[in-house]
């Protein structure tokens, strides 16, 4: 007598790698990954971050090569980020017409902008030299409005230059809203903005921080950023609060620790939804790696694909240049 069972046989369906791969419901496409880059001014050679093997604060001239590699692979978008040779209270290099981010956008758009989506994050804590994500009151406070101030002409800097997606991510209330009004009063009402809606106050930063030379000297960003524990309704209600200021997109960060919100985030909005694979996360998978741990390529995979199932559209990662040539 033959056994009856199981009937059931998931197994079938995975016996072969083209089996696995016709029945696969996560795919991966380079259009969809994003690219952040770091430029530094007033610096001769491109410089290594410790702690983000692989990834540089560019030359101007650096720069533009490594969007080319970029582009050619075929990876969807950058985002720029930029240290400038001087800071202060107000960051003023962040509005500069002249300033590290215009003048690097400029060459990108020229270099790039119509085969890939260039652009920029719009922030003050690169070019404040306090480090934090604002305008501070005489307590040492992050002033919510005094500080929209500054991201709408944060923005408009940017747009002039040729940014082609204004990304806020200072956290402020009302930032999108106060950019959008900007952007529209000096012609930019085609220039979209992707709110980095849902943002933790994260251990997963420190790498970033190095990179872009912007830890906070004194105290942290928890009085703005999201507390991990927070309630799930707080991450739902800044991704209302962003749509209705006017957001084009939204994005939640960090991305492997918050895969839960991404879902929640996806099944609640009608824009395309970003995830953010933050420096920490490309640093915990990288030191792992090199150490002989855990397989690299695999472990990178995987976890671009557990963010893509979670419910992203589009993904900013540091390894979006070697992974979009690999597919
Ligand atoms: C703020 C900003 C940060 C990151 C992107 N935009 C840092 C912060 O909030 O301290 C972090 C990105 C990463 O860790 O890869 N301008």
């Amino acid at each position: 007598m033959t056994a009856q069972f199981p009937v059931a046989r998931p197994r079938r369906l995975r016996r072969t790698a083209p089996m696995r791969r016709m029945v696969a419901g996560t795919r991966l496409h380079p259009s969809e990954l994003i690219l952040p880059m770091f430029v530094k001014e007033g610096i001769g050679e491109p410089s290594p971050i410790g702690s983000m093997p692989g990834v540089f604060q560019h030359t101007r001239d650096s720069l533009r090569k490594a969007a080319h590699e970029a582009a050619e692979a075929g990876v969807g978008g950058l985002i720029l980020f930029g240290i400038p040779q001087t800071k202060d209270a107000r960051g003023s290099a962040g509005d500069d017409p002249a300033g590290i981010v215009q003048q690097a956008v400029a060459d990108l758009v020229s270099d790039v902008g119509d085969t890939m989506v260039v652009m920029t994050d719009t922030c003050l804590d690169e070019f404040t030299d306090h480090g934090h994500c604002g305008i501070l009151t005489p307590g040492g406070e992050v002033d919510n409005d005094a500080t929209l101030e500054r991201y709408a002409a944060v923005a408009v800097a940017q747009a002039r230059a040729g940014s082609q997606v204004i990304a806020p991510s200072g956290m402020m209330d009302g930032q999108v809203a106060a950019i959008r009004a900007a952007l529209d009063a000096d012609g930019f009402e085609q220039v979209p903005i992707l709110a980095y809606s849902v943002k933790y106050a994260s251990a997963l930063y420190g790498p970033f921080r190095e990179a872009a030379e912007c830890a906070p000297q004194f105290g942290d960003r928890s009085a703005y950023q999201q507390d991990p524990a927070g309630p799930v309704g707080e991450a739902l209600r800044e991704i209302r609060l962003d749509l209705e200021e006017g957001a084009d997109a939204v994005m939640v960060k960090p991305a492997m620790l918050y895969l839960d919100i991404l879902r929640q985030v996806r099944d609640l909005v009608d824009v395309p939804v970003a995830a953010y694979q933050v420096s920490g996360e490309y640093a915990m998978i990288e030191a792992a790696a090199a150490n002989g741990w855990i397989d690299r390529n695999r472990a990178i995979t995987e976890s671009l694909v557990a963010i893509r199932r979670a419910g992203a559209d589009m993904i900013l990662t540091y390894w979006a240049t070697e992974v979009a040539r690999s597919m």
